[in-house]
């Protein structure tokens, strides 16, 4: 038996009411899997294992796996892999939004209740890795983050494809009427051709970089490549890693700080990263009570430049990000605004980490300080009557000229009445219109899906037309663009006022105010209120939980029991 009872195989024995006995039964099956005595005496690192057949972001966990293995033994551990809830992003009903936080819920249960010293979290699709940073969060045992890395993007007739903005692209082109049935159908095997996560800033690797900045992952691994050799060797050394801090443990409670928070922030605005990001960053942020506030967010957009230029708002693609220098050389950029006294998991600070300039940057992709893509950040958050509790824009991925108007809404109730009604030839829908999408927020039926790109209505797609402000309390991806105001709290499930939009209301848009509000009289709205119904609860299981529980977007979109709130 271990002599230390705090630590290994001896850590939580199972509730026999003989603890001793507890630990020999855990010993003596233990050994049913053939590990010696001595091995079993070890520390322990669990691993926690996303593969899924359902989950091609995670195809090479396994392999990922087996390296977090070699690292964790040659430091002395004994690596233990754990399977946990898998999310790939376009294969879940009715989105992978809905089971986040079923992922950050059974992950933190499964930290806590199997004895290990350390973990290794490994994961890399738009959920997976928020879901693992809140359950670590909570669960407050020391952890190295590995994600899969993004895929690499593909050669085509003369330029390069990856998902899943090119995806996009085309499907609108497709709908416009420029590519035909046969083109998009060649192309939707070219799109992403390798293993790994969407090839382009989208949540994946905005997140890969958030969990780096926030010090989760170790220094320039937010980015290499899924398939590259220096992934694996990244696996080694998060094992390698994980060993040390048993002796030396750095706990998500001394990542996770109002510095780091906003550290983060100020990042996804360089990056011109996804709007999803800002719902993850409040929830791990939130399970350690830090706020993510979104006055303080427009404070640091107007004070922070876009400097990577990728897709989709940019060229370039996660491979050449990489290639460029990676986060460390936007982070380098970026010294003057950030936090220095963070730490990261290694326990080095910022400082220590941003002493001396990168060896290379690679200027098309990561800008200095004084050439940016744009001097101000990506998103910022309107407020007003129609989001008293705000809604974001990814400006960086919108038109300027969409900016500061008013106009007529074009409301649809759901995603079905938004299915059924978009490309009829009939809608009343002009350009200058602004379309209004209701009851697909957190709580709604729908989950907050990314639908909030609505599809310019066919008629006008093919028309030419290109971009049209569109407003919705759902979320887009990561990889998408368009003058599209998402996120809007609270929400129209919630009773928020989107809930009392009608077609033909006048709203009036300021990005340069930061205000999105609803011109309708309050008479009106009142009238409306007392019509106004809650969505029906659903019965049973987790779709009740969520409905019951979830809050809304600006605090994450967590469960209010699992928030340090509720602590
Ligand atoms: Fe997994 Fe895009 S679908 S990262």
């Amino acid at each position: 038996m271990a002599s230390d009872l705090t630590r290994g195989l001896s850590r939580n024995a199972a509730g026999y009411g003989d603890r001793d006995f507890a630990l020999y039964l855990r010993r003596s099956f233990a050994r049913s899997m053939g590990y010696s005595k001595p091995m079993l005496d070890r520390p322990v690192v669990g691993i926690v294992d996303t593969a899924s057949g359902y989950n091609n972001c995670h195809r090479t966990v396994p392999e990922l796996i087996r390296a977090v293995e070699r690292g964790v033994l040659a430091a002395g551990g004994l690596p233990l892999a754990f399977p946990t809830i898998s999310l790939c992003e376009p294969a879940l009903f009715p989105t992978s939004m809905h089971y986040r936080n079923l992922a950050a819920l059974e992950t933190e249960a499964m930290l806590f209740a199997q004895p290990m010293d350390a973990a290794v979290l490994a994961g890399g699709c738009d959920k997976t890795v928020p879901a693992q940073l809140m359950a670590a969060a909570s669960a407050d045992l020391p952890v190295v983050g590995l994600v899969t890395g993004p895929m690499l993007a593909t050669p085509f007739e003369g330029e390069r494809l990856a998902a899943c903005t090119d995806c996009r692209r085309y499907w609108a082109a497709y709908r416009a009427g420029r590519v035909s049935a046969e083109r998009i159908a060649e192309i939707e095997g070219r799109l992403a051709t390798t293993a790994g996560t969407c090839g382009v800033m989208g949540t994946a690797s905005t997140m890969a970089c958030v969990a780096e900045i926030l010090g989760f992952l170790p220094s320039g691994t937010a980015s290499i490549p899924a398939v590259h050799a220096e992934r694996l060797v990244a696996a080694e050394a998060a094992g390698t890693l994980a060993v040390r801090l048993i002796d030396a443990p750095i706990r998500p409670s001394q990542l996770i700080t109002p510095h780091s928070v906003e550290n983060a922030l100020t990042v996804l605005l360089a990056l011109g990263g996804s709007t999803n990001a800002l719902i993850h960053l409040a929830a791990i942020a939130g399970r350690r009570g830090v706020p993510v506030d979104l006055h303080r967010l427009n404070a640091l957009s107007d004070a922070t430049p876009v400097l990577v230029d990728l897709k989709p708002t940019g060229d370039g693609y996660m491979e050449d990000f990489h290639a460029a220098g990676g986060l460390p050389a936007v982070l380098y950029e970026l010294r003057d605004l950030l936090h220095l006294s963070a730490v990261d998991i290694t326990g080095t600070t910022l400082e220590q980490r941003l002493a001396t300039p990168p060896p290379f940057v690679d200027r098309r992709y990561i800008r200095a300080r004084d050439k940016p893509v744009s001097p101000v950040g990506g998103l910022v958050a309107l407020l007003g009557t129609l989001a008293p509790r705000g809604a974001i824009l990814k400006r960086s991925a919108a038109t300027p000229a969409l900016f500061e108007r008013e106009a007529r809404a074009v409301v649809f109730d759901g995603l079905e009445d938004l299915a059924r009604r978009i490309d009829d030839p009939a809608l009343d829908v002009v350009p200058e219109d602004f379309l209004v999408l209701k009851n697909a927020g957190p709580r709604s039926a729908a989950g907050m899906p990314e639908a909030g790109y609505l599809p310019i209505p066919q008629k006008l797609a093919r028309a030419g037309v290109q971009d049209m402000v569109r407003i919705s309390d759902c979320r887009m991806s990561g990889t998408a663009f368009g003058t599209i105001i998402l996120h809007a709290t609270p929400e129209a499930a919630a009773g928020g006022p989107l809930a009392l939009v009608e077609t033909g209301d006048r709203i009036r848009l300021s990005v340069a105010e930061r205000r999105l509000d609803l011109l309708v009289d309050e008479a009106i709205l009142a009238r409306r209120r007392t019509l106004w119904r809650a969505p029906p609860v659903p019965a049973r299981g987790w779709d009740r939980l969520v409905a019951e529980q979830v809050l809304q977007a600006d605090e994450g979109c967590d469960l209010g029991f699992l928030t340090a709130a509720a602590h």
